[in-house]
């Protein structure tokens, strides 16, 4: 097992670092700087009936559902598609409404989570097309959909999913990008700038995880806290319901992502000092707006870490703890922005003496529901 960590501590650790190698391995032979395209080949047959969609419901489980929701996003912007997110054990029960020219896409490290499973059976049987993204080669998912698109992150030990969430992630900007593009709805210009900075995505991971033992040493400060909220708005939402999910699997705080602006229908009251609050906070359209959510914390002595986008000066004077990463394009925030989170969780729970790799009452993969 030691030969098989490849020196690190952990399996979590070792699967953190290996991002900027899995995301390459998620993007080669699929993006072109060259051509100049993004080719899917998995899915290169239902291309036109995404294009021509009238909705897409994605579907998952724990982080598979958070990457959905990053999906959710991406699909509406680029390609002007209404999108469903949907718990894959809410879907199957509730008599849900699925139409046959539904495109259904089911999202699964594993390829086995019973319940993901059986919504598709259910999608099929109602005549809807469904569309996998998954990691392990050959298993039920990809067996089950009609076409699909791996995500090629390689085997995920760590019970808490990191390089599996940034490819599936990957995977689903790459799929909306080229149905946004067919479609006329994503310009060529964006679509070539999304394109040339996929390149840059395996640099700037490594940046990010230069700041390791910085954000160890700022992790030593949270490992009596007994909550925390995280923070993020559009592109990012997403990222800080993830931040909260890694946190409470591996270290047992209770944790709670929220859009940074709904903080004021309920968290806001749980704000105090012993309060660590984690904002994903870099430069985008909604950057104003996230600068007076902090406002709003720091009024009522929350502890705020913000994740910013380098050379931010604004919400360094404010915060009280900020972790700088590269610039990118908005919609390739959610890649970067997770890392900090992922290692911040990590160490929380390593300090906190946790099995960070097998986190109590939690299995790999759920395969009973
Ligand atoms: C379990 C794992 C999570 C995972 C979820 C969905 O809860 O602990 O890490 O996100 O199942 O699994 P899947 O394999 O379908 O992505």
């Amino acid at each position: 097992e030691q030969i098989e960590k490849g020196g690190y501590e952990h399996f979590m650790l070792k699967e953190i670092f290996e991002q900027t190698s899995s995301i390459h391995d998620t993007i080669r032979g699929r993006v072109s700087p060259q051509n100049k395209e993004v080719f899917l080949g998995g899915i290169n047959d239902v291309i036109p009936k995404l294009v021509n969609a009238r909705r897409i419901l994605i579907i998952g489980c724990g982080t598979s559902w958070h990457a959905g929701m990053v999906g959710e996003y991406l699909f509406e912007e680029f390609a002007r598609i209404p999108v469903e997110v949907e718990y894959a054990s809410e879907f199957r029960y509730r008599n849900p409404v699925i139409f046959e020219d539904d495109i259904v896409l089911a999202i699964s490290q594993s390829g086995e989570t019973a319940d993901t499973l059986a919504a598709i059976k259910l999608a099929k049987q109602a005549g809807a097309t469904v569309l996998g993204i998954c990691n392990v080669v050959g298993s039920s998912i990809p067996r089950e959909t009609d076409a699909g698109v791996y995500t090629h992150a390689g085997p995920e030990i760590g019970v808490a999913s990191t390089k599996a969430f940034t490819a599936q992630v990957t995977v689903l900007t790459m799929m909306a990008m080229l149905v946004g593009y067919r479609k006329g709805t994503l310009p060529k210009e964006e679509y070539h700038k999304l394109i040339d900075e996929f390149a840059h995505l395996p640099e700037k991971i490594a940046k990010i995880l230069e700041k390791d033992q910085d954000i160890k040493e700022l992790s030593k400060r949270y490992i009596e806290s007994t909550n925390a909220l995280y923070l993020g708005r559009g592109f990012l939402f997403p990222v800080a319901l993830e931040g909260a999910l890694k946190l409470k699997e591996i270290s047992y705080i209770h944790a709670e992502g929220y859009p940074a602006a709904e903080m004021k229908h309920g968290p806001i009251a749980l704000i105090d000092e012993h309060m660590p609050v984690f904002v994903a906070a870099t430069k985008d359209k909604s950057y104003e707006k996230i600068v007076s959510n902090i406002q709003e914390v720091k009024a009522r002595k929350g502890h705020v870490i913000a994740i910013v986008t380098e050379g931010d000066t604004v919400i360094a004077d404010m915060a009280d703890y900020v972790i700088e990463i590269p610039e990118t394009l908005e919609a390739l925030a959610p890649l970067l922005t997770v890392v900090p989170f992922q290692l911040i969780s990590y160490y929380i729970a390593v300090l906190r003496g946790c099995n960070v790799d097998q986190p109590r009452n939690l299995a790999k993969s759920v395969t009973v529901e």
